[in-house]
């Protein structure tokens, strides 16, 4: 049995292209993969809270019998995320580009996944596992552009998933998604069609294992003879509630 996890990180439900895009991915890979569970965490409608993280990362330098109540239980939570990345044979992050930078939920929530001591700078208990990359940005960035280089997400996200967790990588990206809403980009429309299309398309490819383009790494990562290298029930597929709980302290 395989599990495939899926992080969103998109503020909107409707109308969100990343999410529309990781549908896409995620049916291709479900599809090839009846077998396989999809464990979901929604960052962008149910956000880790913020504060969790000082929490966690202070608690580092606190020897455990005196951390504070906080402490211990952001560091709960922490080991909570860390869990569900571990289990994972294969993952999706579908993350917009927010003000010129990383989605601020899905940098919280890498923050505090990266206080877990498996995570710690140096381990790579994710290393070279099949992942995907879905981002939309609203703009265009690319070479000769008037904002080339103001994309500050992409790249980070890059560097921490591939260099850092040492993920096996494949990035799916869209462009001019804010095309239908803004009357001043009214002209790059079929553009902006075209390429939200290719995006589906690609998603569709690179999530089956075979075919021209697919990635076999998916079914390699995930156990060529589906035997279960996690338990899981047999041909079921779960999401996950979205929401961290950080369940409140009784007042004495
Ligand atoms: C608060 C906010 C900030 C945004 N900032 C940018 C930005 O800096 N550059 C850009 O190209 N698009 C920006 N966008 C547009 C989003 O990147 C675009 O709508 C993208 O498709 C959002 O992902 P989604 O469709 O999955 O929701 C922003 C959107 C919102 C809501």
């Amino acid at each position: 049995m395989s599990t495939l996890f899926r992080l969103d990180a998109s503020i909107r439900t409707g109308g969100s292209v990343t999410r529309a895009v990781a549908d896409t991915l995620e049916a291709a890979i479900v599809e090839d993969l009846p077998e396989a569970h999809v464990v979901r965490r929604d960052v962008g409608t149910f956000p880790v809270p913020a504060g969790l993280w000082g929490a966690a990362a202070l608690a580092g330098f606190v020897a455990a019998e005196e951390r504070s109540e906080e402490q211990v239980d952001a560091l709960r939570v922490a080991a909570e995320l860390a869990d569900e990345l571990v289990a994972a044979d294969a993952l999706v992050f579908a993350v917009p580009l927010y003000n010129y930078g990383v989605s601020q939920h899905f940098k919280t929530w890498f923050d505090l996944v990266s206080t877990d001591p498996r995570f710690t700078p140096g381990s790579t208990p994710l290393a070279g596992r099949p992942a995907f990359l879905v981002t939309a940005r609203g703009g265009a960035y690319g070479p000769g552009t008037p904002r080339e280089g103001w994309d500050h997400a992409t790249g980070w996200m890059r560097r921490v998933l591939e260099d850092l967790w040492g993920l096996d990588l494949d990035v799916i990206e869209t462009e001019l998604t804010l095309a239908e809403v803004n009357p001043a980009m009214a002209e790059l429309r079929d553009l902006a069609r075209r390429q939200l299309l290719e995006s589906h398309e690609k998603a569709e490819r690179i999530g089956r294992s075979d075919g021209p383009g697919g990635r076999r790494s998916v079914r390699q990562g995930i156990g060529d003879d589906g035997t279960a290298p996690r338990a899981a029930a047999p041909g079921r597929i779960v999401r996950v509630a979205a929401r961290v709980a950080v369940v409140p302290r009784a007042v004495a």
